[in-house]
């Protein structure tokens, strides 16, 4: 009988045999559970019939017996490998349908995976269809069997990538997007870098400030405590900008030495990092002076301990950091030394603070219970490298026969109101106007908050409110400053923001007699601007509206995020009323500007204060377009050396257009 088995009939005979040995088991037990295995064995049988007697002159004999065992060997090393790959096999379709439903999965399994049986079960699929005739085929058929399984781990390898990649996809994905944009900081010789990280939750803040280790800690803290004795500071050096500057000096050589004598062998970089760390935690507000020196940024805000950071950022808005401020306590530590800095005082009975630091930011302050959440700082940034007209240019904010007329309007002592909406920009024109102003001019500016900021050739003084002390004494109004800088022999006056109406009442009483204005205001457009003026609370008679020359109105396309000059209009009033005249506009569709209307009496006025003929003014607009349009080629948009080539203007014209000509920068910046 034995004989005239098939080959693979013998070979799962000896198999049988071998698990019997193995297992330990009966033979007639074994049998039946290696039946219950190949559960197609009786299939082979009859299917196989017809060739059984062909097959029966190459039965293997029995010296053929050790390399059968073999050959068996082999095929139960196939099977249990196939066995491991369907078991990693499923793992990864599970991972695949882990985002289908946890049910179906389970149904997927259950026909498929029979534990530890699949892999018989596919071996025998494989006998079956190819009817082995002798143990060449056999060989054979293990061959192709071994080229299979090397072709099914490739495609398993392919398809466990292909798993990863789908179920990882959105991983790499945000890899590649990860990191937006990334810039360093400088700060008190420290450099630190900034990263705007893409995450599933949104775009991230990410400052990399070097973690520094409980040592070194200790190691500064000591040298806090040392240089607080052997440095006095005065209350008045506190106050006064420029002595901070001194102070801080004054700290960092102190520091500088402390450092070099306990750890000799300190490296450059670290002993600067660490003078860094000691000036900003004593003197400033720790981390948070990077936050403040980031040019990027224009408002930073802790909201309370339990939230991180945040930040408005010029290009991609509000953002949350990856920095928060551990305690409550602390914020209210910080809302103090900014406080104390300014002679003011935050607490239970006076928790609100709006106050100014020494860089000129703005600081305002709430203590828990009035903020509910707990205690918050926002800090206002004060522009350090504001724009010029050529950044208004590049940034097609207006165009260069715009750029041209304010200038015009502003050499020649014409009074120019700026509105626009909140936050459209109206602050930024109004000091992008201001280099255009001739350096022999006294400039008064008054604001609630310091935000301009004109180049060093102008004679200008800035003057800023402040709010009572808690006594309800000491407040300095916009009034009190606007009043006073009639006293001040002023030519110019600035003002930062129109709101009230004894505000109103003492500009246009200073346009009145002779005095160049400039002011903001709160309007969408040049009507607008009118109606706001004449009604309250500003109540300015319409008649008075004569003395604007100009209103610029800036534009902000929230959606966009773009800031356009929408209008340039001059005021026609009488008695019975005022109306606007606009001489260029802003086409949002085409997003590009055009002469709108002839000007029916700017270029009167200009004439009748220089004399000028319309030619003349025309040639006027024509040479400063030159100029504005070579600074805007050369990207002369620093507001010093824009500054630079105003005062070179003021001083010799014709050898401005001459350098200009020649393209002379070097001449022109370095005269
Ligand atoms: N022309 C402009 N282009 C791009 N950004 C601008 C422009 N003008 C102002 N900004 C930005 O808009 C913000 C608000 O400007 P600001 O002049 O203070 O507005 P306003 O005085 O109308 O409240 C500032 O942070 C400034 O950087
Ligand atoms: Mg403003």
């Amino acid at each position: 009988m034995a004989g005239k088995k098939s080959s693979i009939e013998e070979l799962e005979h000896m198999m049988k045999e071998k698990e019997i040995a193995a297992l330990g088991k009966k033979p007639h037990s074994a049998e039946k559970k290696q039946e219950k295995l190949i559960s197609l064995k009786p299939k082979v049988q009859k299917k196989s019939h017809e060739e059984k007697k062909q097959v029966k002159p190459n039965i293997p004999k029995p010296s053929k017996h050790e390399e059968t065992k073999k050959i068996m060997e082999r095929i139960k090393e196939i099977q249990q490998k196939s066995a491991a790959r369907t078991k990693t096999r499923v793992k990864s379709r599970q991972l695949q349908e882990k985002q289908i439903s946890l049910n179906r999965a389970k149904e997927f399994k259950v026909p498929e995976k029979i534990p530890g049986k699949p892999a018989e079960e596919k071996e025998v699929k494989v006998s079956e269809g190819k009817k082995l005739k002798s143990s060449k085929s056999i060989e054979k058929q293990i061959k192709e069997s071994i080229r299979q399984d090397i072709k099914e781990e490739k495609e398993e390898k392919i398809e466990k990538k292909q798993d990863e990649t789908k179920f990882f996809g959105f991983k790499k994905e945000e890899k590649k997007l990860g990191v937006l944009e990334k810039y360093t900081i400088e700060l008190d010789g420290t450099n630190v870098e900034v990263e705007m990280e893409r995450t599933r939750s949104g775009t991230i803040y990410n400052l990399h400030v070097p973690e520094i280790g409980i040592a070194s800690a200790s190691l500064l803290g000591e040298i806090r405590n040392e240089l607080v004795s052997v440095t006095s500071i005065s209350m008045k050096e506190i106050l006064d900008p420029n002595a901070f500057s001194e102070i801080k000096k004054r700290f960092m050589t102190e520091a500088d030495k402390l450092l070099k004598t306990r750890i000799p062998t300190i490296t450059e970089e670290t002993k600067r990092f660490f003078v860094g760390k000691l000036i900003q935690d004593m003197l400033g507000l720790g981390e948070i002076e990077f936050l403040i020196n980031d040019v990027n940024l224009e408002e930073v805000v802790i909201p309370t301990s339990k939230e991180p950071i945040r930040v408005y950022h010029k290009r991609y808005g509000w953002l949350p950091t990856n920095m928060t401020i551990a305690k409550e306590d602390e914020i209210a530590n910080y809302s103090n030394i900014i406080a104390r800095r300014v002679g003011r005082q935050i607490t239970v009975l006076t928790p609100l603070l709006d106050a100014h630091l020494v860089t000129g930011d703005r600081v305002n302050s709430i203590l828990y219970p009035i903020s509910t959440k707990g205690n918050t700082i926002t800090i206002r940034k004060f522009a350090r490298d504001p724009f010029t007209m050529v950044d208004m240019i590049t940034s097609r904010t207006c165009d260069l026969d715009i750029a041209a007329l304010l200038w015009l309007a502003i050499e020649y002592e014409m009074n120019v109101l700026i509105s626009g909406g909140t936050a459209s920009g109206k602050t930024s024109l109004l000091n992008a106007c201001m280099p255009f102003i001739p350096p022999n001019h006294r400039i008064i500016s008054v604001e609630d908050t310091r935000e301009l900021m004109l180049p060093d050739f102008l004679y200008w003084t800035p003057l800023v409110t402040r709010m009572p002390n808690p006594e309800g004494k000491g407040e300095v109004s916009m009034l009190d400053l606007l009043v006073n800088s009639l006293r001040m022999r002023p030519d110019r006056i600035v003002l930062g923001e129109m709101r009230r109406q004894r505000e109103a009442e003492v500009l246009f009483e200073a346009m009145h007699t002779g005095h160049s204005v400039y002011a903001t205001l709160h309007a969408d457009s040049a009507t607008e601007t009118i109606s706001r003026l004449t009604n309250p609370p500003l109540n300015v008679p319409p008649n008075l509206l004569k003395a604007v020359n100009l209103n610029a109105v800036m534009f902000r396309d929230r959606r966009k995020g773009i800031r356009r000059i929408s209008q340039i209009a001059e005021f026609e009033a009488d008695e019975k009323g005022a109306r606007a005249n606009i001489i260029y506009r802003w086409i949002p569709e085409e997003d590009r500007f055009v002469k709108h209307a002839e000007s029916s009496r700017f270029f009167e006025d200009i004439n009748r204060n220089t004399g000028m003929s319309q030619s003349e003014i025309n040639n006027n607009l024509e040479d400063k377009k030159k100029i504005i349009s070579w600074m805007v080629k050369n990207n002369i948009r620093d507001l010093n050396d824009f500054g630079k080539v105003m005062k070179f203007y003021y001083t010799d014209k014709e050898s401005l257009m001459e350098s200009i000509k020649k393209n002379d920068i070097k001449g022109i910046l370095n005269r």
